[in-house]
């Protein structure tokens, strides 16, 4: 496994892989890997000969009240990982090499941006989209790969990928989950023992809903209002939202017609966290069921 520290470096080995007509896979990440970046390698090494995964803290999509300096960093551990999941390339570069000095170029993808993460984290999608498309141009993959566990990102980045014209594939990947349904996150480990049988109150919300559209509940207003009573059973569960959106515009609705996604954030109190709390993120793809009336 090679560790490239700046974007010529990576550059070079990626030119010499394609030069080679091999093909390249791109996994970005912020570190503190664990199982759930570990399945995105699996799928990028089943679609490519040379796997890259990028290990890059994004300033800029962290707010100034936010958890930037006490992101988990576990560097030796996430080489480790890599090394042993069969990743050839590491690019881990110093933020003045991916934002060098006077940088002044963002990429917003304007709509997407807004609803749901957006709106307690303004600036986040913008750091989110910037980074991404700075990744996918120094590394020049044929596809690159991403969690469906962080839904409106995954979207983000399949419009910009559009948008700019980009010569890559995106691949989405199915959250990975603990035995017990909790979706896997670097974030996880401030829960304490307290707050980590509550935080499963979002998987059991998500499973209660996708049982209530399979038996004909459509209507968003009635399944948004039950997400929020079995999250409210978690006593210090603190809902930043729970909605129903479609699942390709992320547009509000009514009603189910078409695929939805039910999209959640919850705070819960985290006093090993520097911000106090630890704000876990969840979602499911919802389907509506076809009515007896419907056309076949
Ligand atoms: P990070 O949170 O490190 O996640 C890196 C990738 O792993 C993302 O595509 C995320 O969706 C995916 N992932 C995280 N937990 C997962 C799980 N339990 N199952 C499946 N995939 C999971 O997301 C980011 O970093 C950053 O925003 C980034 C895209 C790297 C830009 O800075």
């Amino acid at each position: 496994m090679e560790l490239c520290r700046t974007v010529a470096e990576l550059r070079a080995r990626v030119n010499a892989a394609r030069a080679d007509g091999r093909r390249v896979a791109l996994v970005p990440t912020m570190g503190a890997l664990h199982a759930g970046h570990l399945s995105l390698v699996a799928e990028a090494r089943r679609r490519a000969d040379l796997v890259v995964v990028s290990i890059f803290v994004n300033p800029t999509q962290f707010a100034p009240n936010e958890d930037l300096a006490s992101y988990p960093r576990t560097p030796e551990s996430d080489l480790a990982q890599c090394r042993e999941a069969g990743v050839d390339v590491v690019f881990a570069p110093a933020p003045a090499e991916l934002y060098p000095a006077g940088a002044q170029t963002w990429v917003d993808v304007a709509e997407l941006s807004q609803p749901l993460c957006g709106t307690s984290r303004p600036h986040f999608f913008r750091g989110v989209a910037t980074v991404v498309t700075k990744l996918l141009v120094a590394a020049q993959p044929h596809v690159a790969v991403f969690g469906e566990k962080d839904y409106q990102q995954l979207q983000v980045v399949r419009r910009l990928a559009r948008d700019l014209l980009l010569d890559v594939e995106i691949v989405g990947v199915a959250t990975d989950r603990e035995p017990d349904g909790l979706a896997r996150s670097s974030r996880n480990v401030y829960l304490d023992a307290a707050m980590r049988p509550e935080a499963l109150a979002l998987v059991r919300a998500l499973d209660d809903a996708e049982k209530a559209v399979a038996a004909g509940e459509h209507r968003v207003g009635v399944l948004e209002a039950r997400v929020r009573e079995l999250l409210a059973r978690a006593p210090h569960a603190e809902i930043d939202y729970a909605e129903i959106r479609d699942a390709a515009t992320l547009a509000a609705i009514e009603t189910l017609r078409a695929p939805a996604v039910l999209a959640l954030a919850v705070r819960f109190p985290a006093p090993r966290a520097a911000s106090g709390h630890v704000r876990l993120i969840d979602n499911r793809v919802l389907l509506p069921q076809r009515s007896s009336g419907d056309p076949r």
